[in-house]
């Protein structure tokens, strides 16, 4: 028990210090650049048909990048990216991302919507999207202040099945497109905009 505790603290000094390292410090910057022209240096993207995930948790991070690699997830962009990635790579970036502050995307958005789409979110979505999808205590990733061109994007994967994702979401989605129709995920895309 002392040993391994004794373990634990060495282990967890040593990771530490490699974070905050010189050498970690530029491979990260290296593998950073390939993304940076579309998700910006902090992961936060300037682009509305572009995902921000700057500040999103580890897990989440590679969960997705498994998803573009192994078919999960559909996107020839992606995808690209994705295989010349080694495992090591991934953890790195997950790490680094992690550490990045995020940052809602400067966006307008109609009030009205917003509020029409914060009742469906209430109803159909906050059980696992909490505080109005702004934190990811399960790893499910950020909805507040996401682009909505990606966000009704998305959607439409999941509901098209080109993305995989936990089945009861797909019924939620599907709740709303037929109790409030396609104009339910302009009122949810609008609701998460407005959050910041
Ligand atoms: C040419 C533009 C481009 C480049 C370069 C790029 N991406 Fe992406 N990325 C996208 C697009 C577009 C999506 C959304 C794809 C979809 O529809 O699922 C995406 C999605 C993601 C997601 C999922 C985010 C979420 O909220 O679910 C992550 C994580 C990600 N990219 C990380 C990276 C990393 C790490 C790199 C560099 C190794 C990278 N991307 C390079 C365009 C790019
Ligand atoms: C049973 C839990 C659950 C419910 C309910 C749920 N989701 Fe999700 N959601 C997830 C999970 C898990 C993910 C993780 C991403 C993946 O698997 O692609 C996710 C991801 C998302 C994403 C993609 C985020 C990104 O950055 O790419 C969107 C958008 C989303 N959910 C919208 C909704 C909306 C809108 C509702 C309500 C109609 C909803 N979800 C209800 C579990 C849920």
């Amino acid at each position: 028990m002392i040993k391994a505790t004794v373990k634990y603290a060495v282990l967890a000094t040593i990771s530490f210090a490699f974070l905050h390292s010189p050498v970690f410090a530029q491979e990260v910057e290296a593998l950073v650049k390939q993304c940076a022209m579309c998700h910006g240096k902090d992961g936060n993207s300037k682009s509305s048909s572009i995902p921000s995930f700057g500040g999103s948790s580890e897990k989440y991070f590679k969960y997705t990048m498994d998803a573009y690699k192994n078919g999960g997830r559909k996107s020839d962009m992606m995808k690209r990216f994705v295989d010349n990635l080694t495992a090591e790579d991934v953890d790195k970036l997950a790490t680094y991302y992690a550490q990045q502050e995020y940052i809602p995307a400067d966006q307008e958005f109609d009030p009205q919507l917003a509020q029409q789409g914060q009742e469906l979110h209430e109803t159909y979505c906050a059980k696992c999207h909490d505080n109005n999808g702004r934190v990811d205590p399960h790893n499910y990733g950020i909805l507040a202040g996401q682009w909505m061109p990606y966000l009704k994007l998305s959607m439409k994967e999941y509901l098209e099945g080109t993305r995989r994702v936990n089945p009861m979401m797909v019924k939620k989605l599907k709740r709303v497109q037929s109790e409030v129709g396609e104009e339910g995920f302009e009122q949810l895309a609008h609701f998460y905009a407005s959050v910041k």
